[in-house]
């Protein structure tokens, strides 16, 4: 790895550069995600910041090379109060230059780490032909429990996802 890398929450001042990165990965890899280039494309910096900021155990971390932010994971707790101990791992990326040195890995790692504190299961959802992915989640204890026919809908085309859970020992 040619920088040492650190990751932490993201703060508000992180927000154009979290948008940045998250934009550029709805459109380098639309298939991967729930959100769409053209739905976040026009949210203005303080939606953001609102969304970076927002309190309580919800949190994206960021993977920083010498301070440049290179990838990135989600946290969110489930609101309805039934499913508040279960948490949804989303929005995993990795610039593409920054991909296989383990970055996606220890970004996973530090949502699960996070995550045990504050829920008993964490989800995440996968495309089934989205290898990186599926091997970084599985590679950390994620197990599948089914498949989501045409979860996401890019153009015409349709993809189907994996949907996998931790168990996590307890909150
Ligand atoms: C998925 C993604 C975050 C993985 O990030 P990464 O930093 O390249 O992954 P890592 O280097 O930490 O690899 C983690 C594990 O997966 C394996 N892996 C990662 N990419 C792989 C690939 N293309 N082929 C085979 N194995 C792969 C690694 O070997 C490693 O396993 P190991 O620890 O047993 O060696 C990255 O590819 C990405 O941003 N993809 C586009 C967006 C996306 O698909 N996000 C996920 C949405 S669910």
């Amino acid at each position: 790895m040619a920088a040492p890398l650190s990751i932490r929450p993201l703060h508000p001042t992180d927000a154009q550069a979290y948008q940045d990165l998250r934009l550029e990965a709805l459109h380098g890899s639309p298939e991967a995600f729930g959100s769409s280039y053209e739905e976040e494309a026009p949210l203005p910096l303080e939606t953001i910041k609102a969304r970076i900021s927002s309190s309580g155990p919800n949190t994206i971390f960021g993977a920083f090379a010498d301070e440049a932010l290179v990838g990135m994971a989600g946290f969110a707790v489930y609101e309805r109060v039934k499913a508040r101990h279960k948490g949804l791992m989303w929005g995993v990326f990795v610039r593409p230059e920054w991909r296989k040195q383990r970055v996606g890995k220890a970004l996973v790692q530090r949502v699960i780490g996070h995550a045990a504190r504050h829920v008993i299961m964490l989800e995440a959802a996968v495309g089934i032909t989205n290898e990186s992915a599926r091997r970084t989640y599985h590679g950390l204890g994620f197990e599948p429990y089914g498949i989501e026919r045409k979860a996401i809908r890019v153009g015409d085309q349709f993809y189907d996802e994996e949907l996998l859970y931790l168990d996590l020992p307890g909150a």
